[in-house]
């Protein structure tokens, strides 16, 4: 819409900003790993705004746009809920480490740069078919 000039709904030009943000975000986590504290603060935000995003934007439009991209919307989905779920096994671990003021080890540095690369996918994933359908 009137964001980029694309014929996108203005919700979906905020979808991609707040998208951006996480890519961001992640990128600012991955440099700042220590303390853990800020990186592990940094990244549940990024899972907040997208699990927030997935369930009040992406969600619902999956069912008004599955015929305009088809397949490719569908494996966006299924990694994207596979990256949350991962996401949110972190998250658990890392709030629970700090309410029981554990160590704070939440994952092995091997699966969170899987994570990490699972996120991005998806980002330029979608960002692809949002070029390919509104530009
Ligand atoms: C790590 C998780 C995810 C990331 C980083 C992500 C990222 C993005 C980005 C950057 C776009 C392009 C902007 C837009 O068109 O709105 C997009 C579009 C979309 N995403 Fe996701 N997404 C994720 C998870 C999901 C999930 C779990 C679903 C479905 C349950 C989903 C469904 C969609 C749909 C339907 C669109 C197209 C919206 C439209 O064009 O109207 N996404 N996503």
């Amino acid at each position: 819409m009137v964001l980029f000039g694309s014929s996108a709904p203005i919700l979906v030009d905020i979808n991609l900003i707040l998208q951006y943000i996480t890519l961001v975000l992640l990128v600012i986590g991955y440099v700042k790993r220590k303390p853990f504290k800020t990186h592990g603060n940094i990244m549940l935000s990024v899972l907040l705004i997208t699990v927030a995003t997935t369930i009040l934007l992406m969600a619902p439009r999956l069912l008004i746009t599955f015929d305009a991209y088809g397949i490719p919307i569908v494996a966006h989905a299924i990694l994207g809920t596979v990256t949350i779920l991962l996401g949110a096994l972190f998250a658990t671990r890392f709030i629970l480490a700090i309410k029981n003021e554990t160590p704070l080890q939440c994952g092995t540095k091997n699966w969170m740069r899987l994570a990490l690369i699972m996120w991005i996918i998806p980002i330029f994933l979608g960002s692809m078919m949002y070029f390919a359908l509104y530009m």
